[in-house]
C-alpha cells in the first residue's frame, strides 16, 4: 500500500525537494508526532498517514482523522530565517493550499482555509530544536459532518461533488509550497504579502480578538509585511500577533 502513494506523489511533483522523500504510515498518532521523531530526515520531508489517532489541532484540540476520507500530512523543514519568522510559515503554507487546491478557497487569518463560510482545511507549525514542521489536515472525501458541525465544516467532495484524489493534493500542494516557501525564504513575507491579502477572507469584516486579557470586537484592514493582522478598535489601529490572539468573525465562524 505505502509504496503506492508514494509514487502516486512522486509522479505528479514538478519541483525539486519538498515531497521528494516521503515516509507513509496507514496508521500513525499524529503526522506531526512522527515527524519531529523523525526530524534528523532531510529537509523537505514530507510524512503522510492514511488515519491518525491523536491528530492535533490548534490549541491543544483535536483533529479528527478519521480513516482515508482526509489528508495528513506534515513537511518537515530546516529553515534558514530568524525564529520570529517561524509562525509565517503557516501563512505560506495557507497560500500553497489555496494555489493547488482552487475551488474558491480562502483564508481565514492566520491559518484556516474556508470554502464560503466553512473550515476545509487547518494547519499547525510547530518548531522543535532546528526542525519545522508543518502540519497540513484536508477535509478531501468527507460525505459529511456531525449536526453540529456541518455549518462550520466542509470537505473537497461536499463542495465539488467528486471524489479526490489524494495523492495528487499532495503532490500539487508540494510543488506549490516550495516555490513559495523560495521566495519567503530570500524575500521575506512582504513578497507574498499581497497574494495572501487577497485571499484573506477577514478583512474588511468584524472580528473579535481574544487575548488573555479578554475579548474585543475589531474590524479587520489589512495584513503587515510580517504577516500580522492589522486591525481597527475604538481606540484606533492595531497590530496583531498570531500566536497571542484568537480570532473569530463577529457574525459566525467567518
Ligand atoms: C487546526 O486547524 O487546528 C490545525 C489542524 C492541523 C491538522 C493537521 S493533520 C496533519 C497534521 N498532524 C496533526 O496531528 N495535525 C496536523
Amino acid at each position: 500500500m505505502s509504496i503506492f502513494r508514494k509514487k502516486r506523489i512522486n509522479k505528479s511533483l514538478t519541483n525539486a525537494v519538498f515531497g521528494r522523500n516521503v515516509v507513509h504510515t496507514t496508521v500513525c498518532d499524529s503526522t506531526n508526532e512522527l515527524a519531529k521523531r523523525k526530524r534528523y530526515m532531510p529537509h523537505g520531508t514530507l510524512f503522510i498517514s492514511d488515519m491518525q489517532t491523536a491528530g492535533k489541532g490548534r490549541n491543544g484540540r483535536v483533529w479528527e482523522s478519521e480513516k482515508k476520507s482526509g489528508i495528513y500530512m506534515s513537511l518537515l523543514l530546516k529553515p534558514n530565517i530568524s525564529p520570529d519568522k517561524i509562525s509565517q510559515i503557516t501563512l505560506v503554507a495557507g497560500l500553497a493550499v489555496c494555489r493547488a487546491v482552487g475551488c474558491n478557497t480562502m483564508i481565514k487569518w492566520p491559518n484556516d482555509v474556508v470554502i464560503g463560510k466553512r473550515k476545509v482545511c487547518g494547519i499547525l507549525t510547530e518548531r522543535v530544536e532546528d526542525a519545522v514542521i508543518c502540519g497540513i489536515g484536508i477535509n478531501a472525501n468527507t460525505k459529511s459532518f456531525p449536526q453540529e458541525l456541518s455549518d462550520k465544516a466542509t470537505s473537497l467532495y461536499i463542495e465539488t461533488g467528486e471524489k479526490q484524489d489524494r495523492d495528487y493534493i499532495c503532490a500539487l500542494i508540494m510543488n506549490e509550497f516550495e516555490q513559495l516557501y523560495d521566495v519567503f525564504e530570500k524575500e521575506g513575507f512582504v513578497s507574498l504579502r499581497d497574494e495572501y491579502t487577497k485571499l484573506c477572507v477577514n478583512i474588511g469584516r468584524q472580528v473579535s480578538l481574544t487575548d488573555s486579557r479578554g475579548t474585543i470586537n475589531a474590524v479587520a484592514c489589512g495584513v503587515s509585511d510580517d504577516g500580522e493582522l492589522i486591525v481597527k478598535t475604538n481606540e484606533g489601529i492595531e497590530i496583531v500577533n498570531a500566536g497571542e490572539v484568537s480570532v473569530r468573525g463577529i457574525y459566525g465562524y467567518i
